[in-house]
């Protein structure tokens, strides 16, 4: 039963305030903490932020006292049963897009609701979400985000991350080689542009000196000329009026479209993300037509929301989605997403925030859920690996249950 819930603003790792959520229950305290976008999609659920001069506008405390009053009188006495009690924050909040109690302060609680029962179960929070909601368990293929661009980065490239897809046999072998890769990808860079280029982006990954995207490509190709790649163009952050503003060149969506055909021919890129900007359904379709056989992969196309994924799916836009908990607001919508992805068949890249705490939940819901894929940001920074380290010890446990 819950007996208490208190919420408080804490700091995430660009030092935004974020929303920590405690929830006192039978089994004690659960505690969970909500990430935050940068390159938020529009049709994202809003958390919700106090404006004024407090952080720049950007303080919690509104969403932090929606949680310790008007969520925690219409929580208290509840047992855990975390479908009800996500329905009754969808039912209290009342808008389509949690912009009345703020997605940050639901999901704050959605989360510590959901791992609280696994605690009450005494199970870990991976089995409770595959026995619970039918999912088969699976350790997901990491993806390493090793050069930061976009928003992410503050004058480097267009596209937003460059990540290396380890295709080893265990988790622990994928973590090391991307490790070897990130720390060879420095030195080369060193070597290349100088003692200022090893700067990194909000999500762990280098931010050389490189204007131009195919020169990034040449630089991975460098270091290891057949590890896979997935990059997230994030390219509705560099639309404008209907042209996409690469590297200072402007091009139409045809002209991308040959960008990325050239791209996948040179380079061992196994998917886009956000190749096209953020409504174009159709656009997307044409695209995945000329590349039949790689991820095109939709995250602000979807915002992990089961109506823009049945939409893909009727035009045809992509066969691989981002699952972030946070742009939906609540861990049901969230699992609601997957099964639908799932039963389309296609792959799912379960994806952390470039705004994070050390919070390790997506470790446990991406394995719980049987995800293919897990995004964390580089190997290395304490919130992008707290991640990366829960996932070593679970593939650590499932290895000892197997004996
Ligand atoms: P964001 O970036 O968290 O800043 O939205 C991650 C992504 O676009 O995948
Ligand atoms: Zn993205």
């Amino acid at each position: 039963m819950i007996k208490d819930i208190k919420a408080r603003e804490i700091i995430d790792s660009r030092g935004n305030p974020t929303v920590e959520v405690s929830l006192f229950t039978n089994q004690g305290k659960t505690t969970s903490s909500v990430p935050s976008g940068a390159s938020t999609g529009s049709f994202e659920a809003k958390e919700i932020r106090d404006g004024g001069e407090r952080f720049g506008g950007k303080g919690v405390l509104e969403a932090v006292s929606n949680v310790n009053n008007k969520i925690s009188s219409a929580l208290k006495g509840e047992d855990l049963d975390p479908l009800k009690i996500d329905k009754i924050l969808i039912d209290l909040d009342g808008t389509k897009d949690k912009s009345n109690l703020g997605a940050n302060a639901i999901l704050g609680v959605s989360m510590s609701v959901f791992r609280a029962t696994a605690k009450k179960n005494n199970i870990s929070f991976y089995d409770y979400i595959s026995a619970n909601f039918d999912f088969e368990q699976k350790i997901p293929v990491p993806c390493f985000n090793i050069i930061n661009g976009g928003v992410h980065s503050g004058g480097g490239v267009s596209f937003q991350e460059f990540m290396v897809v380890p295709e080893k046999d265990s988790f622990s072998e994928n973590l090391r080689f991307a490790v070897e890769f990130y720390k060879k990808l420095k030195q080369k860079i060193l070597l290349k542009y100088g003692a200022n280029s090893v700067n990194i982006g909000d999500e762990g990954g280098f931010v050389p000196d490189i204007k131009k995207t195919e020169d990034v490509f040449n630089l991975l190709k460098e270091v290891d000329s057949s590890a896979s790649l997935i990059v997230d163009v994030a390219s509705t952050e560099f639309y404008k009026e209907e042209k996409y503003l690469l590297d200072s060149d402007l091009k139409n969506k045809e002209e991308m479209i040959v960008f990325y055909k050239d791209l996948r021919e040179r380079f061992p890129i196994i998917g886009f993300e956000d190749p096209l900007m953020e409504d174009d359904f159709t656009g997307w379709g044409e695209l995945k037509k000329e590349l039949p056989d790689i991820l095109i992969i939709g995250d602000d196309l979807l915002t992990t929301n089961t109506k823009r994924i049945q939409k893909a799916e009727e035009s045809n836009s992509c066969n691989a989605m981002i699952l972030k908990i946070n742009q939906i607001g609540t861990v049901s919508e969230a699992l609601q997403s997957a099964k639908t992805a799932q039963e389309l068949q296609w792959k799912i890249i379960v994806s952390h925030r470039s705004g994070e705490t050390n919070d390790d939940f997506i470790a446990d819901f991406a394995v719980g859920i049987g995800a293919d894929y897990i995004k964390s940001g580089a190997p290395a920074r304490g919130e992008r690996v707290a991640k990366y380290n829960r996932l070593l010890e679970i593939e650590d446990e499932k290895k000892q249950q197997e004996k």
